[in-house]
């Protein structure tokens, strides 16, 4: 280091970043915040009218050459293929990948098996499988990226504390940690960083069926801050693990929320 820093970049600028389940909440406010810094996104959902909204707004701040939306579900075995073709295609490559959409339904153990096996087999396939399958579909490219390669994997503070019925919730977030480590340990002498992040409680349209009123109580008892997150709370913790500049940092799992859990009394 010869001046007062290194010269690490602090922006996601030009970046190509692709980002599941960016048609709301935490995804959408993701996609904005890299668009809003000068990266080129790809936004990947379910529903064409949900994506095109999404495209539309940041295609009217920033141009239709800095977003691309595409209508998938993120478990089809053809989709992590068809959206790193379409990042690869539109921006010359792949620096980034938040692997963002998920689902939450709850079912208790107890419930009927035609019940439980389907609620329970969507959610690792959504939350669990296509995650793996996009970093796979992705590597090529992130190991070619001249910004050094970024993965940020979406967990959930269930990953650490548990709610009653969501044990297929539970478990798949536990598992993206768990596999997180891994990745980071095996695409590490790439220089790739792959880490997880846990969202505490956040309003967004996963958490819209909850009253207002169990919400503030909730958050009053358990979260240090005293409030429920909003979406762009977590987006600016993805942006700032996609930095260059944050390229020591791998195998993590970053818990933002509020202080859910380390709160004791
Ligand atoms: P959200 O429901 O607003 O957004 C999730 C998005 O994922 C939706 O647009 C949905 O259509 C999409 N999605 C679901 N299945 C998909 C599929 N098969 N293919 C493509 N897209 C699919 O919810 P939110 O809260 O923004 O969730 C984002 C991530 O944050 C999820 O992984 C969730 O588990 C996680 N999370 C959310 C918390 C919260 O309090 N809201 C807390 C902890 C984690």
């Amino acid at each position: 280091m010869t001046g007062r820093l290194t010269s690490l970049s602090r922006s996601v600028a030009d970046m190509s970043v692709i980002v599941t389940g960016a048609a709301s909440g935490m995804g959408r406010a993701t996609a904005h915040l890299f668009a809003d810094e000068g990266a080129r996104v790809v936004i990947a959902d379910l529903g064409a009218e949900r994506v095109r909204r999404v495209e539309d707004e940041i295609a009217e701040v920033h141009g239709r050459d800095r977003v691309v939306g595409l209508a998938i579900d993120v478990t089809d075995s053809e989709a992590p293929q068809t959206l790193a073709r379409l990042a690869r295609d539109r921006f010359g490559g792949i620096d980034a990948v938040i692997n963002n959409a998920g689902i939450s339904h709850p079912a208790r153990l107890d419930a009927p098996d035609d019940e439980f096996e389907p609620i329970w087999d969507r959610t690792v396939a959504v939350n669990l499988t296509a995650q793996m399958r996009m970093m796979r579909a992705c590597l090529g490219d992130l190991r070619a990226s001249v910004h050094g390669g970024r993965i940020v994997n979406i967990a959930s503070t269930e990953s650490v504390v548990a709610t009653a019925s969501l044990s297929a919730y539970a478990a798949t977030k536990a598992a993206v940690t768990g596999m997180t480590r891994a990745a980071a340990v095996e695409l590490g002498p790439s220089g790739i960083t792959v880490n997880a992040i846990c969202p505490g409680p956040i309003d967004t349209a996963m958490t819209a069926a909850i009253p207002t009123e169990t919400k503030q109580l909730y958050a009053k008892r358990r979260v240090a801050l005293r409030r429920y997150g909003d979406p762009e709370e977590v987006a600016h913790m993805t942006l700032n693990l996609c930095l260059p500049a944050s390229r020591f940092v791998t195998g993590a799992t970053i818990c933002v929320d509020g202080g859910l859990t380390i709160r004791h009394t």
